[in-house]
C-alpha cells in the first residue's frame, strides 16, 4: 500500500531531515512510527500525504509513484488518505457538521449524500449530538473525534495520524486508540506516529523505530 525506497529529504539543503528511508506498509496494516522528537516522523508522514516532496528516492502509494504524478492527480490521492493532527486543525468558525461537510463540498457531492454521509461518520465516532456546536465548544477528545470524522468522511484507504493523542489526557487517549483501532478493525491501512510508549504497550502493533532521520529497526 505505502512503499518509501531509499527516501531522504532536507528542509534547509544542509542537514537531512530525514536520510535514506526504506520501508513498506502493506494493506490493511496498522504501523507505528515512533523515535524521539525531531526524528523526522512527521516528515514522514508529510511526504506521505504530498505535502512535502522528497529530494532523492520513491515513494508509492497504491502502486502509483508519487513524483510522476499529474497536478491533477494529487487531489484524487489525497482523498484517499485521512489525515489527523495532534492540534485538530479543525475551522472554529464553522460548526461540528459544517467542518465534516467540508471535505464533501469540495468534492461536489449533492446535499443529501453529504447529510447522509456526515450523519453517518459523526455518529460512529460518537459525536452527531455535538453537530451544532462549534470546536471551542468541545472537550479535547471531542475535536479530536470530529477530526477523525473529517478524516474518514471520505472513506479514505489509508489512515494517517499525527501524534493524534498528544494533547490528550491518558483516559481520553486510549478512547481515541480505541476508536482509531476499530477503524483499523474495518480495513483501512493505519499508519501513527507517536512517542507515547504506553499506547505502544497496550496496543501493541508493528513498530519504525525512526531516530535522527534514520530507520532504525522495522518490527
Ligand atoms: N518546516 C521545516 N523547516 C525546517 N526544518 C524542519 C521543518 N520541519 C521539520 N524540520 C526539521 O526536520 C527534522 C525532523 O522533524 P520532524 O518534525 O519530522 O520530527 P518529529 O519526529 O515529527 O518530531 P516531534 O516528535 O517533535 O514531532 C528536525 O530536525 C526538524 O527541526
Ligand atoms: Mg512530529
Amino acid at each position: 500500500m505505502i512503499q518509501f525506497y531509499h527516501v531522504s529529504k532536507s528542509y534547509d539543503g544542509r542537514q537531512q531531515a530525514v536520510s535514506d528511508i526504506s520501508f513498506r506498509v502493506k494493506k490493511g496494516e496498522f504501523v507505528y512510527l515512533t523515535g524521539p522528537s525531531g526524528a523526522g516522523k512527521s516528515t514522514i508522514l508529510r511526504l506521505m500525504i504530498c505535502a512535502e516532496t522528497p529530494d532523492d528516492g520513491q515513494i508509492l502509494i497504491a502502486g502509483r509513484n508519487i513524483a510522476r504524478l499529474k497536478q491533477h492527480d494529487i487531489p484524487k490521492l489525497r482523498r484517499g488518505i485521512g489525515v489527523v493532527f495532534q492540534d485538530f486543525k479543525l475551522i472554529e468558525r464553522k460548526t461540528v457538521y459544517e467542518n465534516v461537510a467540508l471535505s464533501l463540498r469540495i468534492l461536489g457531492y449533492s446535499e443529501e449524500v453529504i447529510r447522509k454521509k456526515t450523519g453517518h461518520v459523526l455518529k460512529s465516532v460518537g459525536v452527531y449530538s455535538r453537530k451544532d456546536s462549534y470546536p471551542l465548544q468541545l472537550s479535547g477528545g471531542e475535536q479530536q473525534r470530529v477530526a477523525i470524522a473529517r478524516a474518514l468522511v471520505k472513506d479514505p484507504i489509508i489512515l494517517v495520524a499525527d501524534e493524534p493523542t498528544g494533547n490528550l489526557d491518558w483516559d481520553v487517549t486510549q478512547d481515541i486508540m480505541a476508536l482509531i483501532k476499530d477503524i483499523h478493525a474495518q480495513g483501512t491501512t493505519v499508519i501513527v506516529a507517536t512517542h507515547n510508549r504506553e499506547i505502544i504497550k497496550r496496543m501493541p502493533k508493528r513498530v519504525l523505530h525512526i531516530e535522527a532521520g534514520r530507520m532504525l529497526e522495522q518490527g
